[in-house]
């Protein structure tokens, strides 16, 4: 069965029947042919139970939830209320603890880093500074992966104790000295103020700068060949799981394989910025 717009149709009874022919032709498309929703309903004890009761008249006894700590918490409802449940992670925003990987998040960097590139040529061109806000709500990872594999002079990170703007003015005029025809600055959504910033970077450097939000650009898209892989892969470990009549539980990429763990387990986990590539990218911003 597949349940459109995620805990929403699942409430409405929007179930419909599938067979292996009904995901032919998908794995190279953006989006979902499932939909999705944000669903308030579904966080109430009462729609938990009209999830649960939904279940039962269409005869579903397991679920694969697709999604992050919002939609495994609710996993974790529908688990006490008799429905076995696995957990998929699935967000551009690799904010998930238990997990090394999370799917989208490699389309989601690539279309970023392409759309960087783009910027940086305009930036040369017209020898300007250039702010860049990339996705992630209150989570830095994109923000990261992009400062290294785009060559940014400084990466705004929530996770981070970030420098002051006159830190980052100084930065970027020695740079200018030394030769550099652009800057390059990324900020995670989670900092955000983007547009204020290149205004107060430009009155106090005398450079022309603009700021780009990527915002929704990188969602969507044909999956890279690294999500189709993680996502194949997840999804027949939830499925085997499921089969084993596992409840409760969230694959998860760790130490390269594929791994559970207890939903609640994973929840309680706590997710830190590798110190590695901290280190890595603030030794490039120095150059
Ligand atoms: O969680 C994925 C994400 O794209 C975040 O990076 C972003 O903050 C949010 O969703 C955007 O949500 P919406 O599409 O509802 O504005």
């Amino acid at each position: 069965m597949g349940i459109r717009k995620g805990y929403q149709g699942l409430i409405d009874g929007d179930i419909f029947e599938m067979d292996s022919r009904s995901v032919s032709d998908t794995i190279q498309k953006g989006g979902t042919m499932l939909y999705t929703a944000r669903c308030m309903e579904f966080m109430t004890k009462e729609g938990q139970q009209r999830g649960a009761d939904m279940c039962k008249v269409f005869g579903i006894d397991g679920l694969v939830v697709i999604g992050g700590d919002g939609s495994f918490r609710g996993a974790v409802e529908l688990a006490h209320l008799g429905i076995n449940t696995i957990g998929v992670p699935g967000t551009i925003d690799l904010d998930i603890a238990c997990t090394d990987y999370t799917i989208g998040f490699d389309t989601a960097v690539n279309t970023a880093m392409d759309a960087i590139d783009k910027i940086k040529d305009t930036s040369t061109s017209h020898e300007r500074c250039s702010i860049v806000e990339v996705m992630g709500r209150d989570a830095g990872y994109i923000a990261l992966w992009c400062g290294i594999i785009n060559g940014a002079e400084y990466i705004f990170m929530p996770e981070r104790e970030n420098i002051s703007e006159e830190e980052l003015v100084e930065k970027i005029l020695i740079n200018r000295k030394r030769g550099k025809r652009h800057n390059l600055i990324i900020t995670a959504e989670g900092v955000g103020g983007s547009e204020d910033m290149a205004k107060r970077i430009q009155a106090a450097t005398g450079i022309q700068t603009r700021a780009t939000i990527l915002g929704h650009l990188q969602r969507g898209g044909s999956p890279t060949a690294v999500d189709r892989m993680h996502a194949s892969m997840m999804g027949a470990l939830a499925v085997d799981l499921l089969c084993e009549g596992k409840s409760n539980r969230v694959v998860a990429w760790k130490n390269n394989g594929y791994i559970d763990y207890d939903i609640d387990e994973a929840l309680a986990m706590q997710k830190d910025v590798s110190a590695r590539q901290d280190e890595v990218s603030r030794l490039l911003e120095t150059r």
